[in-house]
Formats: structure tokens, C-alpha cells, sequence
């Protein structure tokens, strides 16, 4: 396998941000990974796993050793009376993926439609969209461990998905993975017979536009694409990396305690007792959609999508961030917490 050196990262981050590898092994299969994990030196190299790029903010060159994921390969493992299991390569693109499911007939992922990223990034942040995450559909995946080389298999309990969260967004003295592991292969299950989850408002309005009561799958896939196309930005055309803040969950006494002072709020239930709020809501309010730091901006449509207005650097995207988060804390008492990992 080849190390390449000096290898610029514009293309490989959808901020489509500035920046340098100082090193980059194209990963293709596990053997790589084990056969770097095998040089003496391996132990003393800083690493980093990059699948899409579609959730990080480059803020500098890399001096750690790239390990791009481009694993591929997408098949049929198994039909059971309850499910179909897919696996497929960590490096395969996630909406290509996606499509093709929907073309092979296996249902199920169609509200993740759209979601920039690879197969192999998905699970590490349970990815999401209208009413569906990957660990409703999620069956085991395989992984290499850095350190070793020793390839492990995990199911749904051991990977702690949560809301944007993983065992592989931890740190190791936390009984996490981050910087531990690199996916490899990604098991899906999609159970049969499949059922449409049309809880979301904006799906409710294209079936009402469309009059249709009981959609089919692809149906579905082509409203997911038309409701993200409609309001978040293509990352081809303008750099992001989706939304870039976790909704944040307060307590119901926080919650009224808004709502007292800003009845407008958008905010859901959660089945725990607590609530989830709209941080996209919470930024607009505080007046940001449309503004700029630098280069770096907020979108127009949709005030939880940061953009790169074109040559935007990492600073002035994190500098951006700090600014919406003071005023949003300043405002409303609560810190937001960033989705995308900064290097
Ligand atoms: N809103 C505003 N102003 C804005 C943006 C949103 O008032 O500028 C309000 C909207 O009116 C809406 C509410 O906030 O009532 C929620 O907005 P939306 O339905 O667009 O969903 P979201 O909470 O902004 C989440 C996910 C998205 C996912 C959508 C649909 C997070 C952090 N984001 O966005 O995921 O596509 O729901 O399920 O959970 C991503 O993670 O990168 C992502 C795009």
C-alpha cells in the first residue's frame, strides 16, 4: 500500500476546507490496516480515520497519519422471514447506498436519503432523519482495532448508539473507541414487512400535496430528497457538514420556563420525560440566519447548517460557532453542543 505525502484534503471534507494531510494511506480492505498496524513505529504514529469527510471542520493541516476508509462492496447476506440483511464496505457513499437498496427492493432506509457521509461514518454517529436512525436499522458491523490489528464484530448493544452518539465518539478512559477503531464493513437489517415512518410535519405536507395516504418506499425516497434539497444546502455545490449542532434536551421545567418568555419555541416531547428543543429555532431567533464570520456563514434556509461562503477557514467556521453559541447561551441558558468532530 501506498503512503502518499502532502495530500491535499479539499475534496475530502464536505466544508470543502483548505487543508493538508502530511500523510495518507488509501485503506481497501482490513490486510491494509494490519499491515500497518504490523510496522514496528505503528504504536508511536498519530492516527486519523476519515470515511466522507461530512462531519469534520479542518482547522489546520493533519500531522497525524490519514487513514482514508475506501472499502467497497455491497451484497444480500441473508433473507429471513423477518428481514433482509445487507452488508455493505465501510467506504461505500451513503445515499448512493441507499439508492441502491431502494432499487434492489430493500426498504427501509429511504427517510436517511441524502445524508452526506460514507457507510462506515454512519454508525459512529447514529446519522438521522425523519423519524428514522441507523440503529433502527442496524444489525452488527465489523471493525479493526488500531492498536492490534485484531478484527472485532459488534452488534447494536455493544456500539451504545444514542442521539448522535456512539461507543466510537468516546474516549478509551471512558470505555469508549474514538481513535481505537476503524469500521470496516456495516450489517443493515431491514425488517419485513416494511412499514412507512411518516411522523415527520414536512412529510405529512407531501402526502397532502400529493394526496397519497399509504406511500411506497420509493415514494418516500424522492419526498426525503425533495424536503432536503428544498432547505440544506448540496455540499458539491456549497461546503457544510449538515447541521452542525445537537438538538439540545432540557428538562420540561427549562422548557416552560421558555416557553414562558418565548412562546413560539419549536420543541418535542421525548419518551424519557424530557424535551427535545429546535436548536435550528433557538439560532434563528437569536437573529443569525443569513450572517457571516469571515467567510464562513450561516445558511440562508436553515440556521443550524453552517456554510462556507467560499475560502472559509476552519477558525473562522469554529469562530462563527462560538459566536451562536455565547449568544444562544446569553439568550436562552443553553450551551449547544457541536455535531461535527474538530481536527
Ligand atoms: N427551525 C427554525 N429556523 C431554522 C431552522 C429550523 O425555526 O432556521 C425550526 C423549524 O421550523 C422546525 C424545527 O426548527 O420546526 C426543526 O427543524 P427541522 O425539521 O429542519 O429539523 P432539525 O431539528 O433542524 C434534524 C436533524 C437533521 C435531520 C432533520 C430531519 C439534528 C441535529 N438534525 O434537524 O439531521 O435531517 O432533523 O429529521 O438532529 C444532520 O444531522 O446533519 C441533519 C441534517
Amino acid at each position: 500500500m501506498l503512503i502518499e505525502k502532502n495530500v491535499p484534503l479539499q475534496a475530502c471534507n464536505s466544508f470543502h476546507i483548505v487543508a493538508k494531510a502530511q500523510s495518507l494511506a488509501r485503506i481497501a480492505c482490513a490486510a491494509d490496516v494490519q499491515a500497518l498496524v504490523a510496522n514496528p513505529q505503528w504504536a508511536e504514529v498519530p492516527k486519523f480515520v476519515l470515511g466522507g469527510g461530512s462531519n469534520i471542520v479542518l482547522t489546520g493541516d493533519l500531522k497525524a497519519m490519514v487513514l482514508k476508509v475506501e472499502i467497497k462492496g455491497r451484497r444480500l447476506l441473508q433473507e429471513t422471514a423477518q428481514a433482509f440483511i445487507v452488508e455493505a464496505g465501510a467506504g461505500e457513499n451513503w445515499h448512493d447506498f441507499v439508492s441502491w437498496m431502494l432499487q434492489q427492493g430493500y426498504y427501509g432506509l429511504e427517510n436517511m436519503a441524502l445524508i452526506p457521509g460514507t457507510v462506515g461514518a454512519a454508525p459512529v454517529q447514529n446519522v438521522g432523519a425523519y423519524g428514522v436512525e441507523l440503529q433502527d436499522r442496524f444489525d452488527s458491523l465489523d471493525a479493526v482495532d488500531l492498536q492490534t490489528g485484531k478484527l472485532f464484530t459488534l452488534n447494536a448493544a455493544q456500539c451504545a448508539f444514542g442521539y448522535r452518539d456512539s461507543v466510537f465518539k468516546h474516549a478509551s478512559s471512558k470505555m469508549g473507541l474514538a481513535g481505537r477503531a476503524l469500521i470496516t464493513q456495516v450489517r443493515f437489517s431491514l425488517p419485513k414487512p416494511w412499514k412507512a415512518v411518516l411522523g415527520y410535519a414536512d412529510l405529512a405536507r407531501k402526502m397532502a400535496e400529493a394526496n397519497v395516504v399509504q406511500p411506497t418506499a420509493p415514494q418516500i425516497y424522492q419526498w426525503i430528497c425533495d424536503i432536503r434539497r428544498a432547505k440544506l444546502p448540496d455540499p458539491d455545490q456549497i461546503g457544510n457538514a449538515g447541521s452542525f449542532f445537537k438538538n439540545p434536551t432540557v428538562t420540561p421545567e427549562q422548557c416552560a420556563d421558555i416557553i414562558a418568555r418565548d412562546p413560539k419555541i419549536v420543541y418535542y416531547h421525548l419518551a424519557d420525560g424530557s424535551v427535545k428543543l429546535a436548536a435550528g429555532w433557538l439560532i434563528d431567533a437569536c437573529g443569525w440566519k443569513g450572517k457571516s464570520v469571515g467567510n464562513a456563514g450561516v445558511y440562508e434556509k436553515q440556521a443550524l447548517v453552517l456554510i462556507n461562503r467560499g475560502g472559509a477557514t476552519g477558525g473562522e467556521v469554529m469562530t462563527l460557532a462560538k459566536a451562536i453559541q455565547t449568544s444562544v447561551y446569553e439568550r436562552f441558558g443553553i450551551l449547544l453542543e457541536p455535531e461535527p468532530v474538530v481536527v
